[in-house]
């Protein structure tokens, strides 16, 4: 439905509202209070990538990022020239393999379409190791807002139903730290594995 051109033609155009230029404001905060800096983390959807960059400029080196298209991980790759081609992967979220103590998310979540949301929940469970973490950003205005292209919306209610069935935390709280541009319109989300 939104595929490889679709986002292709965004990022050939450089029309990219999405994109603050800058590592979002609630992710920064939680990378800040992160302690391991061996852990596995992969950002799908990761676009310019300005949170992988941050990670790495931090020293976590252990970090993937995964996009259907290959013109931001060009972009992310001349701004990260250290980072191993194997962790910049040009690939489908849906069929990708892998097994991670972290996935971070922002803007991914709701560019897919509403009908996918049952599988993401069940491929980043699958993604993540036990015991492990998907945390990130979720818009908050309504899903009937925009019906035919991204970003879809979606209540605090509607995803902690949606999350509920495949997590064994689910923290979903309005975000008090969000980019200006966002503020009032995010909820940041916790969602943890079960250890086994
Ligand atoms: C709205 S953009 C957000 C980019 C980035 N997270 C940010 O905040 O700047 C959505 C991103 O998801 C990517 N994407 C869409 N569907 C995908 C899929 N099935 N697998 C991997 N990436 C996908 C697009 O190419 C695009 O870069």
């Amino acid at each position: 439905m939104f595929d490889q051109q679709f986002w292709d033609s965004y990022y050939r155009e450089r029309n990219l509202p999405w994109d603050m230029g800058e590592v979002s404001p609630p992710l920064k905060a939680y990378i800040d209070q992160l302690t391991d800096k061996q852990k596995k983390i992969l950002i799908p959807g990761a676009g310019n990538g300005h949170e992988a960059e941050y990670l790495w400029q931090q020293g976590f080196h252990n970090i993937y990022v995964l996009d259907i298209s290959p013109l931001p991980l060009k972009n992310l790759r001349e701004r990260i020239p250290d980072m191993p081609d194997e962790q910049l992967i040009r690939g489908d979220f849906f069929r990708h393999k892998g097994k991670y103590d972290l996935i971070l998310e922002q803007t991914f979540f709701c560019a897919l379409h509403p009908s996918l949301r049952q599988r993401y929940a069940a491929r980043m469970r699958e993604l993540l190791s036990p015991g492990g973490k998907l945390c990130g950003l979720l818009f908050t205005f309504p899903l009937d807002i925009n019906q035919d292209k991204p970003p879809f919306g979606g209540s605090p209610e509607e995803y902690d139903a949606l999350f509920s069935p495949y997590f064994s935390e689910v923290r979903i709280s309005l975000c008090y730290n969000s980019h200006p541009a966002r503020k009032g319109n995010e909820v940041f989300f916790q969602l943890g594995k079960p250890v086994r």
